[in-house]
Order: structure tokens, then sequence, then C-alpha cells
């Protein structure tokens, strides 16, 4: 995989949910580019093994931070963890996301406002924190991992799908509202990836494809990041699929995601 050498080589991104899947790719590559890295996500243990791997392979410094985005005070945790160190951060990846697959009303509602804090709240908070600073410095990047589930209702992750809705259109608005200020913002959108997600969700792969790496779609984001893209599907069927939504009925297309998306029957 080649990586977009050198265009944050020396500068600090933050990651979250870096312990795993395309969290973990996307730090692959910035290592691999010479950026420095504050690794955060829950599991200590993991982000402890990446840094280690990282720093010993690449040129960079490395710094985790165990902080709970599902949690209030999660990204002021992390905000006040790289401002005590004084670490600069230029380049803000909001990757942290889950879903739950199943009926709605069947799913414990706890973790379905779990899910919007983690996907949707946190992402709001954690930009708010460190845009100004970006502003002030008159530059910086902000990646937003949303899904092609932004792009149409899909009943049984219905909450999942309208968070990720939410995160693309949030940085498509951001990001013409801080153009002005050198700051560049841009929603990276995955189909069908293979992490941990399905596992968390309790959800099967419910497209015929294989899924897609984390190292690709972690690519396709930086790239699309730096080349001042507002947004960005991964995969040409993926991008297809997106754009053929728009052309169809929008309760048809429920329809459709629906029998997708309905549980077998046992
Ligand atoms: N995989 C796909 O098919 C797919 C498709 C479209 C979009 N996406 C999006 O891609 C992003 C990354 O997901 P992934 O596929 O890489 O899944 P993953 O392998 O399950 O990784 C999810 C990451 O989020 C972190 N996380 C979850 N809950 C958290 C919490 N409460 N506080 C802090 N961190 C938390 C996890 O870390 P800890 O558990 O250690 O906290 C983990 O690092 C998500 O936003 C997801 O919605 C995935």
């Amino acid at each position: 995989m080649n990586h977009l050498a050198g265009k944050w080589a020396g500068k600090w991104a933050l990651i979250t949910g870096a312990s795993a899947g395309i969290g973990t790719a996307i730090a692959r590559e910035l290592a691999a580019g010479g950026t420095n890295l504050v690794l955060t996500a829950r599991r200590r243990d993991r982000l402890a093994g990446l840094a280690a791997e990282l720093s010993a392979k690449h040129d960079i410094r490395t710094l985790i931070c165990v902080a709970d985005l599902a949690q209030p005070d999660g990204p002021q945790q992390i905000f006040s963890f790289t401002e005590e160190r004084k670490v600069t951060i230029d380049l803000l990846v909001n990757n942290a996301g889950f879903g739950s697959y199943g009926a709605f009303h069947k799913v414990p509602v706890e973790r379905l406002i779990e899910m919007t804090h983690v996907n949707v709240t946190a992402v709001v908070h954690m930009t708010h924190l460190y845009l100004p600073g970006m502003i002030e410095r008159g530059g910086g990047d902000i990646l937003i991992v949303a899904s092609t589930g932004a792009f149409q209702p899909v009943p049984y992750i219905s909450t999942y799908a309208a968070t990720k809705t939410f995160d693309l259109h949030f940085a498509e608005g951001l990001a013409e509202e801080v153009r002005e200020y050198g700051v560049r913002v841009c929603a990276l959108c995955p189909g069908s990836t293979a992490t941990e997600f399905f596992q968390v969700a309790g959800q099967r792969n419910h497209t015929r494809r294989a899924p897609e790496t984390a190292e690709k779609v972690a690519h396709v984001g930086l790239a699309a990041l730096a080349a001042g893209r507002s947004s960005v599907i991964s995969g040409f069927v993926n991008w297809l699929g997106a754009e053929a939504v728009r052309l169809v009925p929008r309760r048809i297309v429920a329809r459709v995601t629906g029998e997708m998306f309905r549980p077998r029957k046992a």
C-alpha cells in the first residue's frame, strides 16, 4: 500500500477508534508517512501494542489515551490529555463508531443511546474542541468516518444508518464553512469492510460482494482529505449504489433495504 508520503510528516494526528479496523489502518498509513500519533479508544492493550509497533518501525512519536466516547466527558478527557502534553493536533480522525443490528424495539435503549453518543455527539464534541485551534493556526484537517449507510434509510439498523447520515451531512456542511480558514473536512463513506464491526453489531454482511480491506478504505479516506474533497465513497460499486438511490422513490428504497436487512428466520 503506497502511503501519502509526507503529507502530515512531523505533524500530530489524533485517531479515535484506533484499537481496531479502519482506525488501526489509518494509524498504520499515517505512521508510514512520518506522522506522530495520538491513539485513543477504550482497549488500552490494543493501543499500547499498536503504539509500540509503529514507533519501533517508523521515526515517529506515539501517545495513547484511553477514553470512552459514550461518556459525556470522554472528548474533554482526550482534549485535556493533548493540551497537558502541549501536542498540537493538525489532523483529527473521528473514526470510532459502532452499530447494533436487530428490530429497533428489541435492541436495549441503552445501547442505542450509547451509539448516538459515540457516532454523533462525540464527533460534534471532538470537532468543536479541536477546530478552533486549527482556525487560529490557519490550517488543519478533519476526517469523519461515515458510511454508505448514510445515503438511505436502512431498516434493522435504522439508528446506526441515521447516525451516519448525520456524520456525512455534518462533515459536508462544516467543510464548506471552514474552507476559508484553510481547514479541510472530509466524510469517508465505506461500504462493507473487513473489521470487527459486524461482530460488534451482531450483524452478518448483507452484501453479496466480499468486503473491502480496512487498509484500502483508510487510504481512500486520507487521499480524499488530502485532495480537499468534502466526502468520498470507498469503492466503485459502493459509489454506484449510493448514487443510484437518488433515482428511486424514497419509500421504495426503504422497502428494498428492509428486504436486504430483514433478519432471517431460524
Ligand atoms: N466495517 C464496516 O463495514 C464499516 C462500514 C461503514 C462505516 N464503518 C465505520 O467505520 C468506523 C470504524 O469501524 P470499524 O469498521 O473499524 O469497526 P471496529 O473494528 O469494530 O472498530 C471500532 C473502533 O471504535 C472504537 N469504539 C467503539 N466504541 C467506543 C467507545 N464507546 N469509546 C471509544 N471508542 C470506541 C473501538 O475501540 P474500543 O472497543 O477499544 O473502545 C474500535 O477501535 C465506524 O465509525 C463505523 O461506523 C464501518
